[in-house]
């Protein structure tokens, strides 16, 4: 039988999802019957802090290898699709940073590790380098995850759906106080320059406003929208602000200076922003919530661990047909498989269009046209 060593790694923000993804790539690589068919047989290495590991594990200094590889077996993963997080660690190192360039030692660990295949799991960041190391020679498979579902190429990528759940229950929560207090709230979602978490998970909460990256607000007209409500008898309302929402001439509010490896800045503060702004002009008493990494955190809901599980399958599937520098994909409710360089495009964002009313900043409230 031929031998294949796969290394996997799970880069950027972490979320639900990624380790039952780990997990299937770990059971269908070592699945007897299936390694018997396809005449390979498989052993699986997790590099630890995603592409930071593979910068750091060199396999001549044994402490390094210790730290930042550790072999998977089907025993070992056996229950990891229960839990949130990643077991395998991650980062946001970006080997390419034109201002730290560590690819060469990169691609120079993956040919000691003895790896013949990188499956990378992560979003727009880490598959953009996975595609440049797909250019550079390697073997590459993705596999997209992200609560911010904004990646091209895929109609859904891990950790989105128990990122809604968590937004559902907070707001739920917050409705019982803000209804005994007669308060607004803004609750601030994550999401960066994609509307899809505050767009959905306001969907799914029942929020009276919905505010996204993609349509720039008038404050004027939110004050207007819960003035309205109030003379209508709304006892208190839910707003759901995307982090990277801003007003009509304003700009995105950031929660600190600077930018990581990938040059991204650090969104947050624009619940706090609508919050003091509609208390000012409305005299309504309004209070800020924003979710933050609770929207990463706690267990994979359901469609996470299946989707986790098709995605895990469908990655050794290619690897087995030997079909690299591709991600595999949800689209069209099809796991199917697409290149790796779509990643390279323009995020995939919400369409204002067909997706987004305009009037009642919220989902729209007609489907069929
Ligand atoms: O991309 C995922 C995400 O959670 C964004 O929604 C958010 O802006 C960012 O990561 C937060 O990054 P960090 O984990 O570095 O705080």
């Amino acid at each position: 039988m031929r031998k294949c060593r796969i290394g996997i790694l799970t880069g950027g923000g972490d979320c639900a999802g990624l380790n039952p993804a780990i997990k299937w790539v770990v059971k269908s690589a070592l699945d007897g019957r299936l390694q018997r068919d396809r005449g390979i047989e498989y052993d699986i290495l997790g590099i630890r802090d995603g592409w930071k590991g593979l910068v750091y594990a060199d396999p001549t200094t044994p402490d390094s290898l210790k730290e930042f590889t550790v072999p998977l077996n089907q025993d070992l993963v056996r229950t990891w699709d229960r839990y949130g997080g990643t077991m395998l660690g991650t980062s946001r190192t970006n080997p390419y940073d034109p201002k730290n360039d560590r690819s060469r030692i990169a691609l120079s660990n993956i040919e000691k590790l003895g790896l013949d295949v990188v499956i990378a799991i992560g979003g727009e960041d880490t598959l953009g380098v996975a595609c440049k190391l797909s250019q550079d020679g390697v073997n590459v498979v993705g596999i997209p995850k992200t609560i911010d579902k904004d990646l091209p190429g895929t109609d859904y990528t891990l950790g989105f759906e128990t990122a809604l759940n968590v937004i559902t229950e907070e707001v739920d929560r917050l409705r019982t106080t803000a209804g005994s207090h007669k308060r607004i709230f803004a609750v601030e979602t994550m999401g960066r320059d994609a509307g899809w978490l505050a767009l959905e998970g306001g969907e799914s909460s029942g929020a009276y406003i919905i505010l996204i990256p993609e349509y720039d607000f008038s404050m004027e007209k939110v004050n207007e929208l819960l003035l309205e409500g109030k003379k209508t008898g709304s006892r208190y309302d839910i707003i759901v602000a995307a982090e990277g929402a801003k007003p009509v001439g304003g700009m995105q509010t950031v929660s600190s200076n600077g930018v990581d490896s990938f040059g991204h800045k650090t969104l947050g503060g624009i619940g706090e922003f609508l919050a003091a702004e509609i208390q000012k002009s409305t005299k309504l008493e309004t209070r800020s919530v924003v979710l933050s990494h609770l929207q990463r955190g706690g267990a994979p809901c359901a469609y996470d661990r299946r989707m986790g599980r098709y995605f895990g399958i469908a990655a050794v599937d290619l690897v087995a047909k030997r079909d690299f520098g591709k991600m595999v994909s949800f689209k069209n409710g099809e796991i199917t498989a697409v290149p790796l360089n779509v990643v390279m495009g323009k995020l995939r964002t919400v369409d204002v269009k067909t997706q987004y009313d305009i009037e009642r900043y919220n989902g729209r409230r007609t489907i069929l046209r």
